[in-house]
């Protein structure tokens, strides 16, 4: 399958963006503006095509690790919290964020870009690496980063561009090597350098400044490179924290009964692994919520289907897995959510996943109960079954295939 691995990383940037916009307050679109304020600043140095692509994909993916649930804890210890940029300087998430895109297959020999995302030039950062001992596509991470979380890049006016200015080569010798400063201050001066950070078309601009190396990519190593955005996902709450990955093998057990051919067997699992993106959407309060959900934070829940086929049906070839994934929440009857497609427009493998999805959940813990027994799992299902929200005879092999 021809691939562009940026172009995926784009596709699924916003939903990631999420967990910073619930935590920071990050704007939307943080991490396609961190990657072009980080590719433009790459023009400065002697990089090769293959280590901007890299630095692209680093940008989108730097703080990954951001899990909701582990920042909010600590920052709730931190006696400084009200200062919201102390979040970010906590080593947790440069350490889970490197570690969980160590299978990523990027094209150069760059090694804890993410892990030294924080790193200040005075060595005051977490690792305490000093001046050039840090990497220097986390240096221009950092700077594009701090930026965009300080500063709402959204903001045109010009008494903003001129605090943003003003605040970096405040921290020159600081935060930021003099070079890189001046850098920015050149970037900072032609006007269009801010235009192009408030376009519509800040995709488009990101994927310009990078050689395109599209490649043809084995199905295999999708099926990989979907498993290290389910760890995302399911890293980002305890209750879900093997949801995802849950799902995945019982997707597979599942095609093995249907005797299914490897090749689909494999976009049904990168189906499973991708199917709950949109729930970096949602905020953990609501997810972690010990009591019932009001009607307005179940509207909120009912946009993560919704987040996933935005993002997937960007991407050439997931034609499929768009269907599989983001499908899981719809019935038969009409009464799913978020298009309430009913049993005309769902296929045999979208009612597939929304069954093994129920099945995989109740047989999960949740904060307002126990994980349920296959035995009380098979009960709900069957009754869904036999009023026709499901498909009966899914149900049915399911029952088969697990008990
Ligand atoms: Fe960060
Ligand atoms: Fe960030
Ligand atoms: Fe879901
Ligand atoms: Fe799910």
């Amino acid at each position: 399958m021809k691939f562009n691995l940026n172009q995926f990383l784009l596709a699924v940037s916003d939903a990631l963006d999420f967990v910073e916009i619930n935590t920071l307050g990050s704007t939307s679109y943080h991490s396609k503006r961190v990657a072009y304020i980080a590719l433009r600043l790459a023009d400065f140095y002697i990089l090769s095509d293959k280590e901007k692509f890299d630095l692209c994909s680093f940008s989108i993916l730097h703080d990954n690790g951001l899990s909701e649930e582990d920042t909010v804890n600590e920052f709730e210890n931190d006696p400084k919290k009200e200062n919201l940029s102390i979040f970010e300087q906590y080593t947790q998430h440069c350490e889970i964020g490197e570690r969980n895109i160590i299978d990523f297959p990027f094209l150069s020999n760059h090694n804890n870009i993410v892990k030294y995302h924080h790193e200040n030039f005075d060595g005051t950062g977490s690792y305490k690496l000093k001046g050039e001992q840090i990497p220097l596509l986390s240096q221009i991470i950092a700077l594009a980063d701090t930026v965009d979380n300080i500063f709402h890049f959204e903001n045109p006016s010009i008494e903003n561009r001129e605090k943003i200015v003003k605040f970096i080569n405040d921290k020159t010798n600081t935060l930021y090597s003099p070079q890189l400063v001046k850098n920015f201050n050149s970037l900072a001066s032609k006007p269009a350098f801010w235009f192009d950070l408030q376009s519509n078309n800040l995709e488009k601009l990101v994927l310009n400044k990078t050689t395109d190396f599209t490649m043809n990519i084995e199905l295999e190593d999708l099926v990989k490179l979907s498993s290290i955005f389910s760890r995302i996902i399911d890293s980002n709450s305890s209750f879900t924290s093997r949801h995802s990955s849950g799902l995945t093998q019982k997707v597979e057990e599942m095609c093995n009964f249907y005797e299914y051919e490897k090749e689909k067997t494999m976009k049904m699992i990168i189906a499973a692994n991708l199917h709950d993106l949109g729930k970096l959407a949602v905020p953990n309060k609501i997810l972690d919520k010990q009591s019932a959900l009001t009607k307005k934070e179940f509207e909120i829940i009912k946009c993560h289907t919704y987040y996933t086929r935005q993002a997937l049906e960007k991407i050439s070839g997931f034609e499929d897995i768009v269907e599989w994934a983001a499908n899981h929440h719809e019935k038969l009857d009409g009464n799913g959510y978020p298009y309430g497609f009913d049993a005309n427009r769902l296929c045999f493998d979208s009612r597939l996943m929304g069954c093994l999805d129920i099945y995989q959940a109740l047989t999960e813990e949740r904060p307002y109960r126990k994980s349920m027994s296959h035995k009380d799992t098979m009960n709900i299902l069957l009754d869904h079954g036999s009023k026709g929200y499901i498909d009966e005879r899914i149900v049915n092999d399911i029952n088969k295939v697990f008990s």
